[in-house]
């Protein structure tokens, strides 16, 4: 005989199955700030920071690697993080558009995605800024080809690419 409790039951009388291990304790560095939550070890990075940490910059759109609207950066590298489990960034730094910013301050690229008119609806504007200021770090915006080919993982339905890679341009020209 198993001295183990009885499985719980719905009040149709099921047995509930057990759905994976509880949340465990994880400290997250997010734009230079400790943040400890408790989640279970399957939330993504992008969960765990619009749902648990208030921070919905990065977006939602496909939830599964093909949209790039949840870039955001671990250790400065780009991620997608809807791909990406939130335990896995424990003791590495993670960069949100929340955090591009210095202070009042916007960015280069943030001024320049206003200056060039590069978003419609937005949507994916947070994902598109996070690769545009990765890729200008990474010394890939040599000409057009090399800016469409490192930015081909971020879509944008509202078609605004060619605003986008003026933006980058600019930024690249110091314009
Ligand atoms: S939401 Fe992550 S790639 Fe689309
Ligand atoms: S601005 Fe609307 S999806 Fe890019």
């Amino acid at each position: 005989m198993s001295a183990q409790s009885p499985a719980p039951l719905t009040e149709r009388g099921q047995v509930l199955e057990e759905r994976g291990p509880g949340p465990v304790a994880v400290t997250l560095s997010v734009n230079g700030v400790e943040r400890s939550l408790e989640i279970e070890p399957r939330v993504s990075l992008l969960d765990a920071l619009r749902e648990h940490l208030d921070l919905t910059g990065a977006k939602k759109g496909c939830d599964q690697g093909t949209c790039g609207a949840c870039t955001v950066w671990v250790d400065g590298h780009r991620v997608l993080s809807c791909l990406t489990l939130a335990m896995t960034c424990e003791g590495r730094e993670v960069t949100t558009i929340e955090g591009l910013a210095e202070g009042d301050e916007l960015h280069a690229v943030q001024q320049a995605f206003i200056a060039e008119d590069a978003f419609q609806c937005g949507y994916c504007t947070p994902g598109q800024i996070m690769s545009a200021a990765a890729l200008l770090k990474e010394g890939h915006a040599g000409d057009d080809a090399e800016i469409k080919e490192w930015m081909s993982g971020n879509i944008c339905r509202c078609a605004a690419y060619p605003h986008i890679r003026a933006a980058i341009r600019a930024v690249r020209d110091g314009a």
